[in-house]
């Protein structure tokens, strides 16, 4: 691969790889390279609902925190979850995403009951789930009834990054935990952080990389940090692209096996930037099959996507896009692959 011989293993080389652009070619090659050996041309596609948009948790730089009294929340009834999937099945989905803030109205018993009817309705189908910390008996309850991968970014690897964008009521601590508990009870485990977070430097995306490196995660999330106007952090400045595509690819040197999305965020920050995200390692996109209603107020950040090709019913343009970028969107479960 020319004359790349960087050794990200080490710090300092991984240090001057992350803070300039020198490398990014040679990496988005490599990261290529590996990706279609681990996983050919396929991109997989998961059906994204987000079926709460109430948060216990009051995370700095998120709009669904608990103290933005502005948003009006919302939640999907069992029925109306069984429908997206329903709609997502004939679309083509063998993944639903179950995603909301922190809700204590979901309890633990909702949630199995949830789980246990989508797994019993569409048995070829997986289960993920993406609604925050919870006990290790709780996690064990989902898995009994037919969760198998369950997303949680770690945020911040390091403790006092950690501390700047969340209140002293979270901690790094606890969220490592319950990635730890997760992967023990077999879940397919995603863990992931924001590129360009307030306060974050190189060394923290780092120790970031280090911690993952010691979880070995099945799905890695990144992002750009995108500022909502309503949160503390409202005028932060944005995540860069350009980071973000080369930590992509950095994560698919690193983790060859890992499924990665394109996120809804990079699409959301620059046009074109989920292809971008494709080219530079990711291997899967997850449209939204929310109800067309309740898009606009699950806001994360501003602007963020929710139609077009970001909907779930724009999949044939996706695909088309999808292929124009040299690969093949697939519609089966896309579990990870053996590592
Ligand atoms: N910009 C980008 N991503 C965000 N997230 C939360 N707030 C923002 C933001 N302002 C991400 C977090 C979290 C998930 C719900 O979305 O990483 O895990
Ligand atoms: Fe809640 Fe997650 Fe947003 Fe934090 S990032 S406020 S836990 S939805």
């Amino acid at each position: 691969m020319g004359n790349f011989s960087l050794n990200l293993q080490d710090d300092s080389a991984l240090k001057k790889v992350l803070e300039t652009g020198e490398y990014d070619k040679e990496l988005a090659e490599i990261a290529l390279e590996i990706r279609r050996h681990y996983y050919g041309d396929a991109v997989y596609m998961r059906g994204l609902i987000e079926f709460s948009s109430y948060c216990r948790c009051n995370c700095y730089y998120c709009g669904l925190r608990r103290d933005n009294t502005g948003l009006e929340r919302y939640r999907l009834t069992r029925e109306e979850i069984l429908a997206c999937c329903q709609e997502g099945w004939e679309l083509g989905f063998r993944t639903f995403v179950l995603q909301s803030g922190e809700d204590p109205q979901f309890t633990d018993a909702i949630m199995a009951e949830i789980v246990a009817a989508i797994h019993e309705r569409f048995p070829d189908c997986a289960v993920t789930l993406s609604i925050g910390e919870r006990s290790k008996e709780s996690y064990r309850k989902f898995f009994q009834v037919g969760a198998r991968r369950y997303l949680l970014r770690h945020e911040a690897a390091s403790t006092e990054l950690y501390a700047k964008l969340h209140p002293a009521t979270m901690s790094c601590a606890h969220r490592r935990q319950c990635l730890f508990d997760l992967k023990e009870l077999g879940y397919q485990v995603g863990a992931g952080f924001m590129v360009g977070a307030p306060f974050q430097t190189t060394e923290n995306i780092i120790e970031d990389l280090r911690f993952m490196q010691t979880l070995k995660p099945d799905m890695i999330g990144i992002g750009p940090f995108i500022h909502q106007s309503s949160t503390p952090l409202a005028t932060c400045a944005n995540g860069s692209v350009e980071l973000t595509l080369r930590l992509i690819s950095i994560m698919r040197i690193l983790f060859p096996y890992a499924l990665i999305p394109a996120t809804t965020a990079l699409g959301t920050i620059r046009p074109g930037g989920r292809e971008l995200g494709l080219k530079a390692g990711a291997n899967v996109v997850m449209p939204n099959l929310s109800p067309v209603r309740v898009r606009g107020q699950y806001a994360i950040y501003d602007d963020k996507l929710s139609t077009g090709l970001e909907a779930a019913q724009g999949l044939e343009a996706l695909r088309q896009s999808v292929a124009a970028c040299g690969f093949r969107l697939v519609s089966d479960r896309g579990d990870v692959a053996k590592h």
